[in-house]
């Protein structure tokens, strides 16, 4: 075990369970039903996706692990000295060391998570391995307005933003403008911002990504019914529900869904819940990008397409934005 640095600041913005059992309730009584997709990374959820991210039909985390291993000196000379970085949803904090060792002084690392325990672990093993970073860790819902702590000084220091994964293609497009407006705010003027976007590309390699024959990405999605037992005091069988995810092409996004095996009738915190046989519960949709089309979707929310990478088999693009 890595033993842990101590952080300059944790500081815990999380929301209380409460918000966990109206969203699950609110979700799961209307006509179309669905979860927010935050849900899914709870303890057992967010080391589920962390071995899906190793899966080999995932292609996404090591292709863009090599892309930013190749640009990040460039991304190094063009953010400057004392920058300080700040990731939205820091997960295990693996890809931005490779940033971090690219740096050249950086003022802060910023890691903003909402599974509270995780991201202690993985931001106090940063300050282990920068012991001249400062690492702050803020547990907090990066989609609600943020308000970052006082960080330590970064003089003329650019900040930079860094929100890697494609996790933007997890919003809608329209969703995803306001996010990116939202960040720009955070970021500031002269600042700039490194998003991974999953590329459009061949629907089967994409269906494979969101089925994989291990069958992880399926626990991944049903952790979240596993959750809601264990959390919520509910009965779901999980052997009458099933993991169902397809890319719909005139969409251009990948749809996840938890699709119910049987007629059934589940309770939730005291609350019947009827599903019949074939009904869904959405959990997710993951949005895929041309690249012109991502560069259109930045400018609507005010960023200036700086500099994008993607890999030799165009898989998948690593974009850099401006604070105009
Ligand atoms: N951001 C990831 C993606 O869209 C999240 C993800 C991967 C996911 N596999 C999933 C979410 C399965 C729900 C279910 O690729």
């Amino acid at each position: 075990m890595r033993q842990g640095g101590a952080l300059a600041a944790f500081l815990d913005l999380a929301p209380a369970e409460e918000s966990f059992r109206d969203a699950v309730l609110s979700g799961l009584t209307r006509r179309a039903k669905s979860i927010p997709c935050r849900f899914l990374y709870d303890e057992r959820g967010s080391a589920l996706f962390e071995e899906i991210c190793e899966l080999p039909e995932y292609y996404l985390t090591r292709t863009e692990i090599a892309i930013l291993a190749d640009c990040a000196g460039e991304i190094g000379a063009l953010a400057g000295r004392h920058a300080q970085l700040i990731e939205f949803g820091s997960g295990a904090s693996r890809k931005v060391r490779l940033l971090l060792d690219a740096l050249e002084d950086p003022a802060a690392y910023v890691a903003i998570d909402i599974s509270r325990e995780p991201l202690r672990r993985a931001a106090e093993a940063v300050a282990a391995d920068f012991p001249k970073v400062p690492v702050v860790a803020v547990c907090a819902d990066y989609l609600q307005p943020l308000r970052l702590p006082p960080l330590p000084a970064r003089g003329e220091g650019r900040r930079l933003g860094f929100f890697p994964g494609s996790t933007i293609g997890n919003f809608t497009p329209a969703a995803a403008v306001d996010f990116l407006a939202g960040c720009r705010r955070v970021i500031e003027r002269g600042g700039a911002f490194l998003v991974g976007v999953d590329l459009k590309k061949a629907p089967a390699l994409l269906h494979a990504a969101y089925n994989d024959r291990a069958g992880v990405t399926a626990q991944f999605n049903l952790n979240l019914l596993e959750r809601i037992n264990r959390e919520l005091d509910a009965d779901f069988d999980l052997d009458r529900f099933a993991h169902d995810a397809s890319y719909n092409e005139a969409a251009g996004r990948i749809e996840i869904f938890i699709r119910s095996r049987a007629d059934q009738i589940v309770t939730v915190a005291g609350r019947a819940i009827r599903f019949a046989e074939g009904e869904r519960i959405h959990t997710e949709d993951s949005c895929k990008y041309t690249v012109a089309e991502f560069q259109r979707l930045a400018a609507r929310s005010g960023f200036r397409p700086l500099r994008h990478w993607i890999d030799p088999a165009a898989l998948f693009s690593v974009h850099l934005l401006g604070v105009a």
